[in-house]
């Protein structure tokens, strides 16, 4: 028998991402790889790759350039640019990086033994198809290994809102939700191999709208209540919501569901309506607010976090502090900040751009504040009682790291604790991103 070839996969940008990279890890185990945790023994390196910001696409070109020196050191090596930047760029990248072996974009990566075989004999495939087959129904079934607590599960992908400063649109395609069947199925897979703790993906997940197995459309909410009644999975999450998709019975089920997590996250990018407007988000903040509303009626401890852009084209100062003034309304237990990069073929991209000097400030003021709030929300923590999913050991003795149910970076130290346990365990104080806890 020969020896098994070896992949090693990088992956950038988004949860999807970190998914997609499992598959694709599978796909190629059909055809005899392992994987490994470095590249120079690979024989095969793929990137799986961001297209969100112009910083994430250039780190595909900057880690090229590291890989050639194992290129010469093995001619074998094969290399593989896989994700969103493979959709956007395709024969470009082939064009600009000569390193590359072949280039497969997020729909397509089920071909990848034959894309890999073809990239062995001396072709250099580029497959950037939206094809008609469903890639998810043509990866082999996983091996049965053991997992973490913690799984991702993609329920939906792609994107119909075409935000006008986003390429995810274009780099996913069209919103398609998979049957809910196949996605019971492959959650109480997980549940089998150890997993306690799954987070629903999508780019927009809570559109959710898939076949269900009595031949009605179930909603996000309806596949939660069906995934609740899974045993031995305790906890359910999903990412990442629009809030025009935010429906009744979804808000509903944060009140009902004590499995669903007290946890959102709820991008809004602007508290102004006049760039809301811009951005083609189709809602406007006082709507957003009202909607925040209503979910903490639902949940009153529902922790919420939120994207944000600071320098879309045309924002002022009146509209930055419109910004200021949702968050301070809201109260976020964390949130994402970015400043506006302009991304080719996006209708954004068609407008000047401020001046960096002013994007820096903005994000300086809006990070600040937000920071605070994050502070605030992990001190209100300290002395409450709360559950931690146990993931893995910390570095201190007796010590283990885990996520409290609204998602807080938990260390507990304890006796006889172990990965995959759900304890309860009291706060005892806060650290400037994780929180400490003592067993109950
Ligand atoms: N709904 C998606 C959003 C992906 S992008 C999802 O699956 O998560 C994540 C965040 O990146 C967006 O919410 C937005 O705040 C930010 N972003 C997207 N395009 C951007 C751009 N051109 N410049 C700066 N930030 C951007
Ligand atoms: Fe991008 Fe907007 Fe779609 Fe999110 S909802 S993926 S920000 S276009
Ligand atoms: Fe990036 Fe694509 Fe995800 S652009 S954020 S990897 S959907």
């Amino acid at each position: 028998m020969t020896a098994p070839r070896k992949l090693f996969i990088k992956t950038y940008g988004c949860q999807m991402n970190v998914y997609d990279s499992e598959r694709m890890a599978e796909a190629l185990g059909a055809s005899g790889y392992v994987t490994t945790e470095r590249a120079d023994d690979a024989d095969m390196i793929l990137l799986n790759t961001c297209h969100i910001r112009e910083k994430a696409a250039e780190k595909v070109y900057s880690e090229l350039g590291r890989l050639r020196p194992l290129k010469e050191a093995n001619p074998d090596l094969k290399i593989g640019v896989a994700g969103c930047v493979a959709q956007a760029e395709g024969e470009e990248i082939m064009r600009r990086a000569p390193v590359v072996d072949l280039v497969v974009g997020p729909q397509t990566y089920h071909r990848l033994p034959e894309l890999e075989a073809a990239a062995r004999a001396g072709a250099r495939p580029v497959d950037t198809e939206f094809p008609e087959e469903d890639k998810f129904e043509h990866l082999p079934r996983a091996p049965r290994a053991t997992r973490g607590a913690t799984a991702f599960l993609t329920v939906q992908e792609g994107c119909d809102k075409f935000c006008a400063f986003c390429v995810v649109p274009y780099t996913r395609g069209a919103e398609v939700s998979r049957p809910a069947e196949r996605l019971l199925r492959e959650a109480r897979d997980l549940v089998d191999r150890g997993v306690r703790e799954i987070t629903l993906l999508g780019q927009n997940v809570n559109g959710y709208h898939g076949e269900g197995p009595d031949g009605r459309i179930w909603s996000l909410a309806r596949l939660i209540e069906a995934l609740a009644e899974i045993d031995g999975l305790w906890r359910i999450r999903y990412t990442t919501s629009h809030p025009n998709d935010m429906t009744d019975d979804l808000i509903a089920a944060h009140g009902a569901i004590d499995k669903l997590m007290p946890y959102l996250h709820l991008p809004v990018q602007s508290g102004s309506d006049r760039i809301l407007k811009a951005m083609n988000r189709k809602h406007t903040a006082e709507a957003y607010l009202r909607l925040i509303e209503r979910l903490r009626a639902a949940r009153p401890d529902l922790a919420l976090s939120g994207d944000f852009i600071v320098g879309f084209p045309g924002e002022d100062d009146a509209d930055f502090e419109a910004t200021l003034t949702l968050v301070r309304a809201v109260g976020y237990h964390s949130a994402f900040t970015f400043k506006y990069s302009a991304r080719p073929g996006t209708p954004a991209a068609e407008r000047p751009v401020l001046p960096d000097a002013i994007l820096d400030e903005r994000l300086y003021r809006l990070q600040a504040l937000i920071t605070r709030q994050q502070r605030a929300a992990q001190e209100a923590m300290i002395g409450r009682e709360v559950g931690v999913l146990l993931e893995k050991p910390g570095r201190l003795p007796g010590q283990m790291v885990g996520k409290s149910d609204h998602l807080h970076a938990v260390h507990v130290t304890g006796e006889g604790l172990q990965p995959g346990m759900l304890i309860r365990a009291r706060i005892t104080a806060s650290a400037p991103n994780s929180l400490a806890a003592v067993p109950l």
